[in-house]
């Protein structure tokens, strides 16, 4: 293999225990030089315990973890020379902003001139030039989590690690500062692996998202893939905004589905792909904005009930009872009337047709 072609990280059949708990079972993952990776999933999955894992901040119960080629088993967090911004900024509140960035490079005994240029170059990077001497209680959230970036890129990091980097901050800081991460890392080309439970967060971010749950990688791939191909149904029910909605579907008869009380005519190419599994069970999976309101006797069409709708500015995300099952629905122009029957006619390109038993995705080009 060339060296361009191997890996930059690779972790290879991670677990972790705590005591009898499995919390990471059998995690490989391989990220290339210049990489942005998000670690997507909900809380408590295991995301913090791989990236410490990575950090040298937990030992793995088993498995290994390779950095530019080399074993990290048994080196310390410190020789690792990864950058880690953790959630809460953890800046000295005495220090100020230049000797907060220095500190890793005080700690490596860097040259007072040296480090003095590294500062400067690091504060640049996260647009704070020109803070150096100012205290982190006389900056916004957004600046102090910038200074922390800052305090990790100075040590020019092989790896640089976010856990959460945006959750303590509000809501339009949060957006602003995924600009800015996104937008240092197309300059710095730092390798990164970050963790977040937001698909959001995660989608728009990172080039590779790899969709944890339960301590496994369900899924590995761009953002793209991710949301146009969900691998199993938790993934197309966890990414999206609003996520896919998932519908249990009873086959009646050849080309006609039972969903709760309401059977379901899909047009004929989509029931063709329905019946192919001979599956008498599914779990369609149906994106929002890839569902259009129409008559509700029009050939082809889902029967539903409008339960209520919220208004999204400059379109509604429509919420309905599908016999008994729960539809979200995009929809342009005026709320249709709480109460009334519509028909639902899918994109059928885009219906996803799951395993209604073990969730994987039945078609996979
Ligand atoms: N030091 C620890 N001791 C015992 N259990 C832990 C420890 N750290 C994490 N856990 C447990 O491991 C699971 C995964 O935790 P974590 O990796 O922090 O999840 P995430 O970051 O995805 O929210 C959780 O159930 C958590 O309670
Ligand atoms: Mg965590």
């Amino acid at each position: 293999m060339s060296a361009a072609a191997a890996p930059h990280l690779k972790i290879e059949q991670v677990t972790k225990r705590f005591g009898e708990t499995e919390v990471l079972k059998d995690i490989s993952l391989s990220i290339p030089k210049g990489a942005f990776v998000a670690l997507l999933g909900p809380s408590g999955c295991g995301k913090s315990t791989l990236l410490k894992i990575i950090a040298g901040l937990e030992a793995p119960s088993g498995g290994s973890v390779h950095l530019g080629g080399q074993s990290l088993d048994g080196v310390p967090a410190y020789k690792r020379d990864i950058g880690v911004v953790f959630q809460s900024y953890a800046l000295f509140p005495h220090m100020t902003v230049n000797d907060n960035v220095r500190f890793g490079l005080d700690m490596r005994a860097m040259p007072k001139a040296e480090a003095a240029t590294r500062v400067g170059e690091a504060l640049e990077l996260v647009k704070l030039g020109g803070y150096g001497e100012r205290m982190p209680s006389e900056l916004s959230g957004g600046q102090q989590q910038r200074v922390a970036l800052a305090r990790s890129l100075a040590i020019r990091p092989r790896l640089l690690l976010l856990d959460e980097p945006l959750s303590n901050l509000d809501a339009v800081l949060r957006k602003s500062v995924r600009v800015d991460i996104r937008e240092l890392h197309e300059r710095v080309g730092a390798t990164t692996v970050m963790v977040t439970h937001d698909q959001e967060e995660a989608m728009s971010m990172a080039d590779t998202v790899a969709v944890m749950a339960e301590g496994r990688i369900l899924q590995l791939g761009t953002p793209e893939a991710i949301y146009e191909r969900p691998a199993t149904r938790f993934v197309g029910g966890f990414v999206g905004n609003p996520p896919a909605s998932l519908v249990r579907a009873l086959k009646r008869f050849e080309g006609g589905w039972l969903f709760g009380d309401t059977i379901w005519r899909p047009e004929d190419r989509l029931a063709a792909r329905m019946d192919r599994f001979n599956r008498v069970d599914l779990v369609v999976g149906l994106r929002p904005e890839r569902i259009a309101i129409v008559a509700p006797d029009a050939p082809g069409a889902l029967r539903a009930e409008v339960r209520s709708s919220e208004y999204l500015g400059g379109g509604r995300l429509v919420h309905l009872d599908l016999g008994g099952q729960k539809i979200a629905v995009e929809a342009a122009g005026a709320a249709p009337k709480t109460g009334t029957s519509v028909g639902l006619m899918p994109d059928a390109g885009a219906v996803m047709l799951f395993d209604a038993e073990t969730g994987v995705r039945l078609e996979r080009e």
